[in-house]
This record gives structure tokens, sequence and C-alpha cells, in this order.
């Protein structure tokens, strides 16, 4: 039995239809209901943020988590397979206004990733004041309470429909199959078999 963490919503809906395209029968969770036994597979339907917190604690096998979730999270995992699809940045908006100048005094920045972020100041010899917030992050620079943000941007419209522009991109995400450690020396052949399975579909175009 293999037990595989999805993050509510669209990826574990694309990821479900990849089950079905290998293995030829529907995998649907029932109404409200946030575990789906099918054959020898287990899904959790679980919080974005919370899936390599579910595959860390092994509660679960795999997981399926965009990268810079995993990258924010910092868990010691393994990293399967790259599923292609839910490609976006990590990126640092200002308002279109203000210059960037990582040199100036006092930087304060606000964001859901506080740990991408003061890895990436870091690497810069900067140690701004890091305000975490868990939504609407555009708003910050806009009312004043940050110069600049460290958001996730897909197609740039929220930025831009809220006066703020793209000045540096951090890092780059796509959607991830990832392991626990431990299952992956313990289901070695199963964790393999899948994998392999996976990557078929991928290699032809599917994505997660
Ligand atoms: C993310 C992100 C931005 C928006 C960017 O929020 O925080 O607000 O998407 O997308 P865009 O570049 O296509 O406009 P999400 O919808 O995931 O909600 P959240 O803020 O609650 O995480």
């Amino acid at each position: 039995m293999l037990t595989i963490a999805l993050p509510k919503g669209r990826i574990a809906e694309d990821t479900l239809k990849i089950f079905k395209e290998i293995f030829n029968r529907e995998f649907e969770f029932e109404d409200r209901k946030l575990v789906l036994e099918s054959g020898e597979f287990k899904f959790l339907l679980v919080r974005n943020q919370d899936v390599p917190t579910y595959v860390y604690h092994q509660a679960a096998d795999l997981g399926v988590v965009g990268l810079d979730v995993l990258e924010d999270k910092g868990l010691d995992l393994v990293r399967l397979l790259d599923l292609k699809g839910g490609y976006c940045r990590v990126a640092i908006g200002m308002r279109n206004e203000d210059e960037l100048d990582y040199n100036k005094p006092d930087i304060v920045v606000a964001t859901k990733m506080t740990n991408i972020a003061e890895k990436f100041f870091a690497s810069k010899a900067i140690s701004p004041k890091i305000i975490k917030l868990y939504g609407s992050m555009e708003l910050a620079p806009v009312i004043g309470l940050a110069d600049m943000i460290v958001d996730i941007v897909e197609t740039g419209t929220t930025m831009k429909q809220n006066g703020l522009k793209v000045v540096d991109t951090i890092m780059e995400s796509t959607t991830h199959l990832i392991a626990n450690r431990s299952s992956f020396i313990e289901k070695k052949s199963e964790i393999l078999d899948l994998y392999s399975r996976f990557e078929d579909v991928i290699n032809r175009g599917g994505r997660v």
C-alpha cells in the first residue's frame, strides 16, 4: 500500500487523472471526504503547504507539491520527478514608482514564504525585516506596510492590477512528485514502478 498526499484543488484533480490514465479505472474522492482508498493506493487530501509535512513524518509515502513550497519548508525529502505543470516564479514585487535598491537601509519585506525570502536576502548579505503574511501580499507595499513582497507570480495579473512590478526573480517552480526517505527504501519497488509510469505520462506531454 502506498499513501499519497495531494493538495486540494487542481493538482489533486490532475494527479488523479494521471492515475486513471495509468491504471485505467476511476480515482475520485467522495464529496468532502479527505481519504480515498483504491486498490493498492490511499490518497490524502491536504492543504498545499502541508504536503511536505505529511510526507516528512511518513504519514504519507509520497506527495505532489510545488517546488516553491518544498523550498520554503526545507525538509529532507526525496524529489522523485518534475511533473512539469504548475509553472510559477517566486519573485520580488515593488510599487511601479519605486526603484529596487538592495543597499537601502532598513528594508521591510512582506511574504508568506519567509524561509525562501530569508535565504535569498542572506545570499546578498542583507537582513531585512521580514513580515509574515498569509495572503493578499500585494496590498503590503501599496499601503506602506512593506517596501517589497516576495510572492508567487503566475500570470502577473495580480501584481499588475495592484500597481506593482516584478523587480527580481528568486526561483522558478513546477510541481514535483516527492517521497519520504524511509518509504523510498522500504517500498522501493512499488515507488519506482509508479515513478516510471508517471515518467512515461510526463514524457508523452502529461502535466500536473
Ligand atoms: C497567488 C499569489 C498571488 C497570485 C499570483 O495567490 O500569492 O496573489 O497567486 O497569480 P497571478 O500572477 O496569476 O496573478 P493564490 O491565489 O495562490 O492565493 P494565496 O495568496 O491565498 O496563496
